[in-house]
């Protein structure tokens, strides 16, 4: 069956992160995102990987360049448009996942405050109890994320630090950015091929 998601992309460090995943739908899943871009994640673009886009087609453009048959659809929402459809209950999906998510951005969903199309789509995937997934990158950690991360929780969201494993013995940064892909993968119950399943 075909899936729905919104990605949105904050200006954490490990914005490959991001890419990555996005490189991965493209790749194996069937479907189609709504992706939201802030404007810090494209400040931390051009500082981690020296990329600076004119528009956000551009960055998308960019995730997919070596894709030749895209099996999964992307649509660019325009972050400051806190009326597209993804602020709506009403809009049906899959799940929301914020990859790499700011602790700015933590911090807003925990606390209500939705100022933008991340935001604010956060907030709608919680009181319609619809999956949202959140992908910190910050360490170490201040009491108030630690508190802001635990709200998050309770309230029905998951937290999923950006910190790979390495008992899939990883030889490349592609290794750790298919960990974190692939336990987003699971939690979203698609089965994951990015890195051999723990034996036993
Ligand atoms: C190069 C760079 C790296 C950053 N890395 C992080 C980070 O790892 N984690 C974090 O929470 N914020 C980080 N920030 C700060 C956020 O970008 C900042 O708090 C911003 O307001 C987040 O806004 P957004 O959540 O709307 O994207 C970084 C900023 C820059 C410029």
């Amino acid at each position: 069956m075909k899936k729905r998601f919104i990605i949105g992309i904050t200006g954490s460090s490990g914005i490959l992160y991001g890419i990555h995943f996005i490189k991965t739908l493209a790749h194996y899943v069937e479907g189609e995102s709504h992706v939201i871009i802030s404007d810090s994640a494209k400040l931390v673009l051009k500082k981690e990987l020296d990329i600076s886009i004119k528009n956000d087609e551009e960055f998308l453009n960019y995730c997919l360049k070596d894709i030749k048959s895209p099996v999964h659809h992307f649509i660019v929402e325009n972050p400051k448009n806190v009326g597209a459809k993804p602020a709506s209950g009403s809009f049906l999906h899959n799940g929301m996942i914020i990859v790499p998510c700011s602790m700015k951005t933590l911090s807003a969903i925990a606390n209500g405050y939705s100022n933008n199309l991340i935001e604010r789509s956060a907030e709608v995937c919680l009181k319609e109890h619809r999956k949202l997934i959140l992908v910190p990158r910050e360490t170490p950690l201040n009491l108030i994320h630690i508190e802001n991360m635990k709200k998050i929780t309770l309230a029905g969201g998951i937290v999923l630090p950006a910190s790979p494993g390495f008992y899939h013995k990883p030889q490349s940064i592609e290794d750790l950015l298919n960990f974190i892909c692939g336990k987003i993968l699971n939690l979203l119950d698609i089965e994951q091929k990015l890195f051999p399943s723990w034996q036993g």
